[in-house]
Order: structure tokens, then sequence, then C-alpha cells
């Protein structure tokens, strides 16, 4: 397979992620009094047209926390490790999810993403367990399943093109890799088999259809599809509601299944069975037969439906990301490949290997530094908080007041130049050169002591320098499932195929 990796060829991806910033921007603009905190006054044309590059810029010349205004209305920019985890976690509870919730609520209900803070204590406690190691030694065959039917597809799109004489086949990487984390979220969350590799179906338009709108939704001004009766006069709310009730239709039909066979127990021995049964070792299978954890069916379809969506797209963006960097690498390429040949053979990836296989987990990790999908957190003061003071710029720190809208930049965090050497260069090895806090105070540097045994850099080892799956009590309840999927993705890519 040869990648072509040109600037005008960049994925999809990059340029949703642009499209998303740029909407955030213009759309959740709020008021309030942030005293002396530097102001970003740049042209709003900036913002539009390049708007993570720009909040980048700015960051650079006001600093890790700064203001930026449109006339009355105005969002901080935080682009500070201590400050984004004295929001993140040490202050988790004076924030909501703001416009984000908003925005996804009507597809996740109370999922964990937007759920109320009740729910979602309620919730992360019972699903939280249902990610344990065995859960996950489990999927790694799911993973490696999946992908090497994506492997055959390419192989056999590639036999295809030599037959007619051709030598060189166009695959939209992006959208594949949007198939296969499509098929491993459904056989892992809710053992259901999408089959989206090889096939069309309309609960697979109707996820898509589905994401098209959230993704529409964060990108319009004007919340039209609030006002009564829009869901049956505009085409669009119509097709949205027709999707949605496609897949709670699908989703409900599973829930049910799962009860009918319940097999109530305690969570030690669900976790337990995963060694004797790895037939339907979904998550959904974990929060039915959990003993005293009866639930509305209701409720588990919108944890199901927030898995679906929350698991789907960033993990195929990171897959697509990973290949684009290798490909304009070709030296990280030969290592890659090298390593895979080295550590699997032509075996299968396991949970063993998946410990040897460093630079490929590597690649997923630097990756996720360079494009943080999500590129921005997006929090809402519910009180006055007082912020710490940042490593550069104001050093006092700032008092927000209740109704304030914070963007954490991950993109800016994941590449400032006070924390990384040679911040835009994809270099997956720099996990490993332990870094000193450089003298920063109140940062306490990289050190991988502080989260032992842990297969991934992570924002503890990082102290919140680096947080692709954010961090706090709200941190992602799928980072490893996400990381693990990368590494055996990217493995049985490799394995299969020749990159060059
Ligand atoms: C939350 C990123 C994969 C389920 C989050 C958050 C981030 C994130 C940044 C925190 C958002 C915030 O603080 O506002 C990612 C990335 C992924 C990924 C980059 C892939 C590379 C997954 C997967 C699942 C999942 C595979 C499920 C199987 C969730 C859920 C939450 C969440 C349920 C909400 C957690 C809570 O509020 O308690 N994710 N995620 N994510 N993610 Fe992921």
């Amino acid at each position: 397979i040869r990648c072509q990796s040109t600037s005008t060829n960049e994925p999809k991806a990059k340029r949703n992620l642009l499209d998303n910033a740029s909407n955030l921007l213009t759309n959740f603009l709020s008021g309030g009094n942030l005293g002396s905190m530097p102001v970003a006054e740049g042209a709003v044309s900036d913002l539009f047209g390049r708007p993570l590059f720009s909040l980048y810029d700015w960051f650079i010349e006001h600093g890790s926390v700064y203001k930026l205004a449109f006339g009355p209305k105005a969002f901080v920019v935080v682009s500070d490790p201590i400050v984004a985890r004295h929001i993140l976690r040490e202050n988790a509870f004076s924030f909501d999810k703001g416009v984000l919730a908003d925005i996804l609520e009507p597809i996740m209900g109370k999922g964990l993403i937007p759920a109320d803070l009740d729910t979602w204590k309620q919730r992360r406690r019972v699903i939280a367990p249902g990610f344990h190691a065995l859960y996950l030694e489990a999927m790694v065959k799911v993973f490696s399943d999946c992908s090497e039917r994506t492997t055959v597809k390419f192989e056999k799109l590639l036999d295809g093109e030599h037959s007619r004489g051709g030598d060189a086949v166009e695959l939209d990487l992006e959208a594949e890799f949007s198939s296969l984390a499509l098929d491993i979220i459904g056989l892992g969350v809710f053992n259901y088999d999408f089959g989206s590799v090889t096939k069309e179906s309309p609960v697979i338009k109707a996820v898509y259809g589905t994401l098209f709108e959230a993704e529409h939704r964060s990108t319009f001004y004007i919340p039209y599809w609030k006002i009564p009766l829009a869901r049956w006069v505009v085409p669009r709310q119509r097709k949205f509601h027709y999707d949605l009730k496609i897949i709670n239709d699908c989703l409900d039909g599973l829930i049910k299944n799962a009860k009918d066979s319940r097999e109530e127990a305690d969570v030690e021995k669900l976790q337990q069975r995963y060694y004797s049964n790895i037939k339907d070792a979904s998550l959904l299978r974990f929060l039915v037969d959990m003993r005293g954890a009866d639930v509305d069916d209701r409720q588990l379809r919108d944890d199901l439906m927030t898995m679906l969506i929350a698991g789907h797209e960033t993990t195929a963006a990171v897959l697509t990301w990973a290949v684009f960097l290798l490909a304009q690498n070709p030296s990280k390429m030969k290592k890659a490949q090298e390593e895979v040949d080295s550590v699997l053979g032509q075996g299968r990836p396991t949970l063993e290997l998946i410990k040897k296989l460093e630079f490929i987990r590597l690649i997923a990790v630097e990756a996720l530094r360079l494009y943080p999908q999500p590129p921005l957190l997006i929090r809402r003061a519910l009180e006055e908080v007082v912020l710490p003071g940042g490593y550069k710029g104001d050093k006092d720190g700032y008092t927000i007041p209740a109704g304030t809208d914070i963007f954490i930049s991950v993109y800016n965090l994941h590449r400032s130049p006070y924390f990384w050497d040679k911040p835009h260069e994809f270099v997956p090895e720099r996990f490993l050169e332990q870094k000193e806090s450089g003298g920063i105070e109140g940062w306490a540097g990289f050190d991988p002591s502080r989260s032992p045994g842990a297969l991934y850099p992570n924002e503890i080892i990082s102290d919140f320098a680096f947080l692709p799956f954010g961090g706090g009590p709200r941190k992602c309840i799928g980072d490893q499932f996400a990381l693990m999927e990368s590494t055996v993705a990217l493995a049985v890519l490799l394995q299969s195929l020749m990159w060059n």
C-alpha cells in the first residue's frame, strides 16, 4: 500500500477537527468579568479559517490562560497543565460540560457524558468495573478479529487491482477505520456485529446519520431543533429522529435479549467469568448480570448509546492519524514494521504481545499527542472559581465568575514548547525519555513511577501536560480499550500489508 501524504491530502479527520473547533468557538461564547486576564483580540476571520492554529498563536503570544473576547462575550482558553489539573481534577465538581451537554443530551440522554451529577455518580460507579483487566484481555481477540477483516478487505482490493494490471488502489482510510472502530465498539459494548467493514445496513446508516447531526448541531448558531414542531417540520430533524429510532430499536432488542438470559452474579464473579466465557464478554452482559445493579432499560440504552458514539470516531481518528504520520516518516514506518515482524511474526496479538509492542503503542500515543480528538475540553463554571497561577503569563491566577465558559486546549498543551522538545514533530520515542519539570513551579514534570504498571503514558505520568483522555473523575472510561484497540489494529495492518 502506497501512502500519499502531501499537505493537500490530509485526512478528512483534520478538516473535521478544525471545523469542529471553529464551530465550538463561534457557538459557545459567554460573558464574564475576567479582570486583568490577557485578552486575545484576533480577527474573527482568523478564528474561522484556522481555529486551532489561531488559539495556538494566541497562546504563544498571550500566555497559557487568556480571554478571547467578541464584544460583550468572552471565554477563557487554558493551555496550562496546572490550571487544567485544577479544573479537571481538583475542582471537578465546580464545573459542568456546558454546551457540550446541551448538544449531546438529545442523543445520549442520561449517558455518562451529558448526565447530571447524581446520575453520573451512580452510573460511573456501575460501569467503570466493567472495563476490568479480564474484559480488556477478552477484547484483544475482538480487536484482532475485526482488524483481520479489514486487512482481508484491503488485500482483496489490492489483488483485484493487480489482476486488472494496475499497481495502486485508492483507499479512504478514514472511512475504513471508521467501519473497523464501529464493528469493534458494537461487539465490545453490546455483542452486536455491525459488520460494517463488509456491508451497509440501516443501523449503520443511522449511526452515521446521528453522528452527522451531532456535528451539525455543534456548528449551528441557533438551536432551532429546540423549537416545538421542528422535529416534525424540518426534514433533517425528521431524519435525525428516524435514525435515532432505528438505533434505539436495535439497542432495545439487545437489552431485552440480555435481560431474558440474565445470570445475576457479584462483580468479582462476573469479572472472573471472562476466563471461561468469552462468547459474550460484552459490557452489556456485565451491566445486566451485575447483582444489585437493576436499572431501567432507558438508562441502559443511554449508557450504550454514549459508548457507541464516544468510542467510535475517536479511535478511528487515532488510526487515521497514525497511518498518516507513519506515511510521512518512512524510517518510523520501517521501525514499526520491524517491531511487528519480530514480536508477532505471523502470530496473533495477545495481551502479552501488546506489552512487547512498545513502539506501536507509542505511535498511537504520539498520534494522540499531535492530533488529539477532541482537541478542546469544554467546561462551564457552576460557581465562582479561583484558578491557580499558570507557569506562564500571570502568576497570580484569576477569579472566574459562575457561568464562564472554558476551553482547555488539549491541542495547545500537547504542542506546548514549554513541555515538549520539537513539539510539532512526530517522535514516538519521546515518551521514553523522562523529562524533568524544567524548574516550572507547580508542575511535577514527567515521571512514569507515578503510574506504575501503566502500558501507555497518561496524564498522571505527565502531570496533566498530556491529556488526550481528559483527567480527574470525568476522564474517559474507555482509554485502555481505545489504546489497546489502536495498538492491535496498527500491528495487524502492518503485519499483513507492505506499506511504503
Ligand atoms: C470521556 C477521549 C475512546 C467512552 C472522554 C473524554 C475524552 C475522551 C477527552 C473526557 C471528556 C471531558 O472531560 O470533557 C477519548 C479518545 C478515545 C476515546 C481520544 C479514543 C482514542 C472511548 C471509548 C469509549 C469511551 C472506546 C467506550 C468504550 C467515554 C465515556 C466518557 C468519555 C463514557 C465519559 C466519561 C465520564 O464523564 O465519566 N473520552 N475517548 N471513549 N469517553 Fe472517551
